[in-house]
């Protein structure tokens, strides 16, 4: 059922780090198992603020994909593809740019910060400021239910709403609705068709969000009825225009505690990051030369782990046992913060080594990886093509 449909993109910017798996890719892995999950590369947004590097961002295509799998994206469970191989994307957000006011795309905060944060760019396109409706024509392109995305998403997920809503409200309107959807309700049998009416009244006329519910859940469960008579009765529900474009929900990813280097959010912009495919020469290099606790000048200084990004990693990677160890010993002078990191060092170590070593497969089948992401393409456009047909329907385009 299309409520059980996961989405999700990613930029393609480049190799991922200890903050992307820990953020947003452990948070996939686990809705693999329990979703229909779509998730791509977003090639086409990557455009908007990188087009003077294009080059840049086909290459980071791959090391994406690679980065995916090598943490266990499995192209059984999700569908994983590149944005540009599915034009449809595009043929969406084109029909839905006609209807979607520009003072719409105008007040989307992201707009004017990350025109402020990358003043050395010139933003002022087009395409940057359509950027949040080409995500909405990502994720109505599948009907996603539900859209895992960070806080700062959360405003897109709202303007797809509101552009789904108003897509509907223009185009789902049928000259016969109502008689269209009386024939559907009685096509599910007289005993459904009786508890559909009941709830839908207990709706419309109470405000009864657990009868909406429950209704809902009824028509999701019946087999016998046609797509179009499912939007039909979901829509009649609810109002009187047939729902062509479900309403998604932002499935609030909760903000990565995986802290950078420096004890700042791990981001490539801060250069505090250890990236899935660092060595581990350089992984024990990078936490060795982390700073520490100010205080702690000389070995037998006393320090305190609250002023020190190192026991922000404890946080992250350590039991309670080696936690209480670094804990005493910092705050007694009794381990070196070398001691202190040792832990550490091994932990982000065991970590990445079995992703490590996936990714080095994948890296040396170049073939695979081609053929994993066009098979998730064209599974796909499948889906994607089968919206359009509908969308082009509504809007009565010439056929
Ligand atoms: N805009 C998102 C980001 O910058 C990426 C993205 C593009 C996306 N299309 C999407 C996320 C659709 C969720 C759904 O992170
Ligand atoms: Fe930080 Fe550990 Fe050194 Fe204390 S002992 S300052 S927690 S690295």
């Amino acid at each position: 059922m299309q409520n059980q449909r996961v989405l999700s993109g990613m930029r393609s910017t480049g190799k991922l780090h200890l903050g992307h798996y820990h953020g947003v890719l452990k948070n996939w892995l686990a809705l693999q198992h329990e979703y229909e999950c779509f998730f791509f590369i977003a090639d086409w947004h990557a455009l908007t603020t990188e087009y003077e590097n294009p080059k840049k961002i086909q290459e980071s295509c791959t090391e994406m994909a690679i980065d995916w799998l090598a943490v266990g994206i499995n192209p059984k469970d999700a569908r994983i593809f590149v944005q540009s191989q599915v034009p449809e994307h595009a043929e969406l957000h084109l029909l839905l740019s006609m209807i979607t006011p520009l003072s719409w795309l105008e007040r989307v905060p992201t707009y004017k910060d990350q025109q402020e944060k990358l003043r050395e760019k010139d933003l002022a396109t087009y395409g940057f400021l359509g950027y949040p409706l080409l995500q909405s024509a990502d994720i109505l392109i599948y009907k996603a239910g539900h859209v895992p995305v960070g806080e700062d998403q959360v405003c897109h997920v709202e303007l797809t709403r509101e552009v789904a809503r108003r897509f509907n409200h223009l185009y789902g309107r049928e000259p016969d609705f109502k008689e269209r959807a009386e024939q559907a309700a009685s096509k599910m049998g007289k005993k459904t068709s009786k508890l559909y009416h009941k709830l839908r009244k207990g709706y419309q006329e109470q405000g009864d969000t657990e009868a909406l519910a429950a209704a809902q859940a009824l028509l999701a469960d019946q087999q016998n009825v046609t797509l179009a008579d499912r939007e039909r009765l979901m829509g009649y529900l609810e109002g009187g225009s047939k729902i062509i474009l479900p309403e998604p929900q932002a499935l609030l990813t909760k903000a990565s505690k995986m802290p950078g280097l420096d004890g700042q959010k791990m981001s490539k912009s801060y250069g505090n990051t250890i990236s899935l495919r660092d060595d581990i020469d350089s992984v024990a290099k990078k936490v060795r030369t982390m700073p520490t606790d100010t205080k702690r000048v000389r070995r037998n200084d006393p320090g305190n782990p609250e002023d020190c990004p190192v026991w922000q990693l404890h946080e992250v990677y350590s039991s309670e046992e080696t936690k209480a160890w670094a804990d005493q010993g910092c705050r007694s002078a009794g381990i070196g913060c070398v001691d202190c990191k040792g832990p550490i060092i091994e932990a982000v170590q065991a970590e990445l080594a079995p992703i490590q070593e996936r990714a080095k497969m994948f890296e040396e089948q170049p073939d695979l990886v081609r053929n994993i992401l066009n098979e998730g393409a064209e599974a796909a456009r499948d889906e994607a093509r089968k919206t359009l047909i509908e969308v082009r329907q509504a809007m009565g385009l010439y056929r």
